[in-house]
């Protein structure tokens, strides 16, 4: 059994997003369930290539995710949108244009995030060769009700995979 939802993650960039929807979808697909992933970097190589990283881009970035992952989400999808998402704005018109829709926010701090530094985009923000970074030089707004939050600094992937689809389970999207 399964009913559809997006569950949308949000955070920081190197804060985990892609590493734990990885790890969930590979979970779910061990029981059968059918998932798909909308990833930031790899919606920005392809459909939505060409947009930046001015509020705007990212407004039009997430809404194109979102028109997919409602079309997904009412066929019965887990959907697995993983996005920096920062402005509260944009993460809110998801959740209405999406309806079964659950914010999972990505948390952790701006210094660990920098410390792993998975894409050398931290230095490059840092150094000012890249502008608009977010958490260095442009916002992020973090969820106030996000219905869960993972801390990836304190919490391993595998804790933190095993504790959304246990989300999953108790909000009866998956059985
Ligand atoms: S947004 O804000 O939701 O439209 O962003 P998203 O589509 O998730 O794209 C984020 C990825 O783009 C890379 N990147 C940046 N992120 C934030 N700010 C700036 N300026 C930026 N420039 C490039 C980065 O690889 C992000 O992916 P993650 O997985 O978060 O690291
Ligand atoms: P994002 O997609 O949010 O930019 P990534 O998944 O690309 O983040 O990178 C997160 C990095 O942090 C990876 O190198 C991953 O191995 C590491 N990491 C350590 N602990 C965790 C955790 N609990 N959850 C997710 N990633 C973690
Ligand atoms: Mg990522």
């Amino acid at each position: 059994m399964q009913r559809g939802v997006t569950l949308w993650f949000t955070g920081l960039s190197g804060a985990g997003k892609t590493t734990v929807c990885l790890e969930v979808a590979r979970l779910l697909a061990l029981r059968g369930v059918k998932a798909e992933l909308l990833d930031g970097d790899e919606m920005r190589g392809q459909l939505t290539a060409g947009l930046g990283f001015s509020k705007e881009d990212r407004r039009k970035n997430t809404a194109t995710a979102a028109y997919i992952a409602r079309l997904l989400t009412r066929n019965g999808i887990i959907v697995l949108a993983s996005f920096v998402s920062p402005y509260k704005s944009i993460r809110e018109s998801a959740r209405e244009s999406i309806g079964s829709f659950a914010e999972v926010y990505v948390c952790c701090p701006l210094e660990e995030c920098a410390r792993r530094d998975v894409k050398g985009l931290y230095k490059k923000a840092f150094s000012g060769e890249i502008g608009q970074f977010t958490g260095v030089s442009d916002p992020f707004e973090p969820p106030e009700a996000p219905e869960l939050v993972l801390h990836t600094d304190r919490e391993t992937v595998d804790q933190c995979a095993a504790r959304v689809v246990e989300f999953l389970e108790t909000r009866g999207y998956i059985g």
